[in-house]
This record gives structure tokens, sequence and C-alpha cells, in this order.
């Protein structure tokens, strides 16, 4: 579903050379629960930013369902992305001044989803992560939890192919950041690629295969017998 091929990154920034990404292969299948493991700054964002089509490579290739989206142009970049890639952000990235249906419900509106569709999709989502009760609140009027139930809500409302997580327990206290990744994980049993970036070994443990990243590359990979 995503490979990569030497994938690397560099930042120009005035003389200023950096190595975000070097020489990054991976390959993720369908249906998987792949974890990016690292410390700060070893490029998990950067990783995921390549991979969910925000940002693009200096070299290498990227392939996303069979297409070489490699070099493709802004324009085509979101017109994959936008249906195809769902995110999860570390402080949830709600808009303050819209209420919780209507956050979820923006990513339909971008996709020109009818009043209707909107609304069953809508309804759907907010039963499933059992946030029906709240869709009326603002984002500042609701637990960090639940806010991060709303983003979930958000990248999941449009059906995506791959869920994308950068650090999606990272404002969480460890109680509240189990039930997010007790979600992620039954999502993923429902079938939903998921890719998660995290600096926790004890999280990474949750997923099915973990790639370990330092300064940029690839150190281990390690795929878990879960049986
Ligand atoms: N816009 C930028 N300008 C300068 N350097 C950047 C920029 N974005 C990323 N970097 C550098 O790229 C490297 C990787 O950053 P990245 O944010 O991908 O790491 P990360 O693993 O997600 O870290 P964190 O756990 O802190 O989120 C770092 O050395 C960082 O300083
Ligand atoms: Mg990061």
């Amino acid at each position: 579903m995503i490979h990569t091929r030497d994938l690397s990154k560099i930042l120009r920034i005035g003389s200023i050379e950096t190595t975000v990404l070097q020489n990054v292969n991976i390959d993720i299948e369908q249906g998987e629960f792949v974890v990016i493991l690292g410390p700060s700054g070893s490029g998990k964002s950067s990783l995921l930013n390549m991979i969910g089509l925000i940002d693009t490579p200096s070299s290498g290739e990227l392939f996303f369902m069979g297409h070489d989206v490699s070099r493709l142009k802004e324009r085509q970049r979101s017109n994959l992305r936008r249906g195809g890639i769902g995110y999860v952000f570390q402080n949830f990235g709600l808009i303050d001044e819209l209420n919780v249906y209507e956050n979820i419900e923006l990513p339909l509106q971008y996709l020109k989803f009818s009043k209707s569709e909107r609304q069953k999709r809508v309804t759907e989502v907010l039963s499933k992560l059992q946030i029906t009760h709240i869709k009326h609140y603002f984002p500042k009027q609701i637990p960090s939890l639940q806010k991060q139930l709303v983003g979930i809500a958000r990248a999941i409302v449009s059906k995506p192919d791959i869920l994308l997580a950068d650090e999606p327990t990272g404002n969480l206290s460890s109680a509240c950041g189990n039930k997010v990744m007790d979600v992620l994980t039954s999502l993923n049993e429902d079938g939903l690629t998921t890719v998660m970036a995290t600096h926790s070994a004890n999280e990474a443990d949750r997923g099915q295969r973990v790639i370990q990243l330092y300064d940029g590359h690839i150190i281990t990979e390690n795929i878990k017998n879960r049986l």
C-alpha cells in the first residue's frame, strides 16, 4: 500500500543543511498496524508527512496505492490526500469555532458530500466512537481525551485508505492514552491500515510491527508474533 525506496529529505536553511531522513525503505501492506518509534528529532513526523503527502522527498521514491507519488504537484497530492488519508495529531488540530459535529463534518464538506450523506456519516462515526452526547459542544468545553476522539472521528469520517497518527497520545495522561490506543487498535481490527508515530516503547508494543528511527534512518525493524 505504501512503499518507499531510498527516501531522503534534506532541509536547507540558508547555508545550513540538515538531513532529516536518510535512505528510508519501508513497505506497509493493507491492514497493518505499523508503529514508527524514535526519540524526539529522529524524523518520525517528517516521515509521516511524506507518507501523508503533506511534504515531498528530496530524493528517492514513494508509492501510494500503486502510484508513484514522489514528484506530484501540490494539487494532485491534495486530491489524493483528501478522502484517502486520515490524519490524527498530537494537539488534536480541532477548529475552536466549530462544534464537535461540525469539526467532524468538515472533511466531508471539502469532499462535496451531500448534506444527507454528511449527516449519515457523522452520526455513524459519533456513535462508533461513543461521543454522540458531546456533539453540540465546542473543543474548549471538552476534556483532552474527548478532543482526541473527535480528532479520530474527523480522520475516519471520509473512510480513508490509511490512518496516520502522529503521537496521538502525546498530550494525554497514560489512562487516556490507553483509551486512545484501544480505539486505534479496534479500528485497525476492523481493517483500517494504521501508521502511528511515538517515542514510547510501551506504546509501540501495541502495534503489529515496529520500525525504529534514529537520526533520520531506520535502525531496526521488528515484526511481532501476535499469536
Ligand atoms: N521546518 C524545519 N526547520 C528546521 N529543521 C526541521 C524542520 N522540520 C524538521 N526539522 C528537523 O528535522 C529533524 C526531524 O524532525 P521531526 O519533527 O521529523 O522529528 P520527530 O521524530 O517527529 O520529533 P518529535 O518527537 O519531537 O516530534 C529534526 O532534527 C528537526 O530539527
Ligand atoms: Mg514529531
